[in-house]
């Protein structure tokens, strides 16, 4: 079993032996390893059950440390890096062959990020070398917010958890890059839509495809419970199921359900704060998948800044369900 602690020698030593180490960022938790060790690189597609053409991304300490690894990076970009680094941004830049293509699925530029959490950030910069990570949960499962979600699914593969407590932002970064001159969004995530614009103007939101060929692990399909996982309009499904005796579970943003038992329900913000709801978001998911109820009813967000990021999850965690 993993152990769990804020030792970040014992962290780096595993590291150094190739050996992978679950890390706090201020997203999500990471599965990590050596990037530029393609032993270590495999074996965290191994531990996540994750296909190969699903890229990763390299954890960096800062800005210089990015540079080591892209043939260019675009003025654009930069800027957007000065502003939010450490922060929920991932960019995609032309990456140098130093880089293994097994960490970009072969493709041609490489996703990096500065990660907002201190004993990430000193563990990197303890470091010679920089760190792939995904999310640490088996592939296509909710993500991990907190050193107990990654012990539960991946505690019996890895050595090391490093205890960073509950993640602050809950959702993974936000992923940006560039075409022809053009700022693109390819995953919404962290880092706010609006946020990114003040800085570079408008930018496309390309985030919706099934089979999108730029960033092929944005599935339809992803951040899913193993419950069935459904979308609808509480007030209206509510009183319908209860009249059916349906064994169900609900989530939503801020109301609460007197007809219905407080396990039987989570609201992600009471006070209806999205960045609140968004820390919330994995953690609840995961309680109602572990809960006694049969199937899991959600409202989507108001449809601005963060909501827009969690709707994403949520209609991912819903893609394969329909309302019967
Ligand atoms: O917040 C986050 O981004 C977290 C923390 C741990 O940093 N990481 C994370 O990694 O969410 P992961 O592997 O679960 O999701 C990264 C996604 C991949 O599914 C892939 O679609 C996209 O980033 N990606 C990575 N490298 C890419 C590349 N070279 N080109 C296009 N998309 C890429
Ligand atoms: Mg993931």
């Amino acid at each position: 079993m993993a152990v769990i602690g804020k030792d970040i020698l014992q962290a780096k030593n595993h590291l150094n032996a190739g050996e992978l180490v679950a890390i706090p960022t201020e997203t999500v938790y990471g599965l990590a390893g050596n990037a530029l060790n393609s032993i270590a690189v495999a074996s965290i597609f191994e531990t996540k059950n994750r296909p190969s053409f699903d890229p990763l991304i390299i954890h960096v300490s800062s800005i210089d440390a990015a540079k080591k690894y892209v043939l260019d990076f675009p003025e654009i970009l930069q800027k957007l890096a000065i502003n939010l680094w450490p922060g929920p941004l991932t960019l995609l830049l032309p990456r140098k062959p130093i880089v293994p293509d097994l960490v970009t699925s072969g493709l041609e530029r490489v996703a990096l990020r500065v990660p907002d959490h201190p004993l990430t950030r000193e563990l990197l910069e303890r470091l010679d070398y920089p760190l792939a990570a995904p999310s640490a949960n088996p592939f296509g499962y909710i993500s991990p917010t907190t050193p107990h979600h990654v012990d539960a699914q991946l505690g019996n593969k890895i050595p090391y958890i490093l205890d960073g407590g509950a993640c602050r932002v809950g959702i993974e970064s936000t992923i940006v890059g560039i075409e022809n001159d053009e700022v693109v969004i390819y995953r919404l995530g962290g880092a706010e839509i609006q946020e990114i614009e003040n800085i570079v103007g408008k930018v496309l939101i390309k985030s919706h495809s099934t089979s999108n060929p730029q960033a092929p692990g944005l599935l339809e399909s992803h951040y899913a419970p193993r419950k069935p996982f459904l979308l609808c309009t509480l007030n209206e499904i509510i009183p319908e199921w209860l009249a059916k005796n349906k064994n169900f579970a609900v989530l939503s943003l801020s109301s609460h359900f007197p007809e219905l038992s407080e396990s039987q329900q989570i609201r992600l913000s009471p006070s209806g704060n999205l960045r609140e709801a968004a820390a919330n978001l994995f953690a609840a998911m995961r309680k109602l998948d572990e809960g006694e109820a049969e199937i899991i009813l959600s409202e989507l967000m108001p449809d601005v800044g963060l909501g827009k990021s969690i709707n994403d999850r949520l209609k991912r965690a819903a893609a394969k369900e329909s309302i019967k």
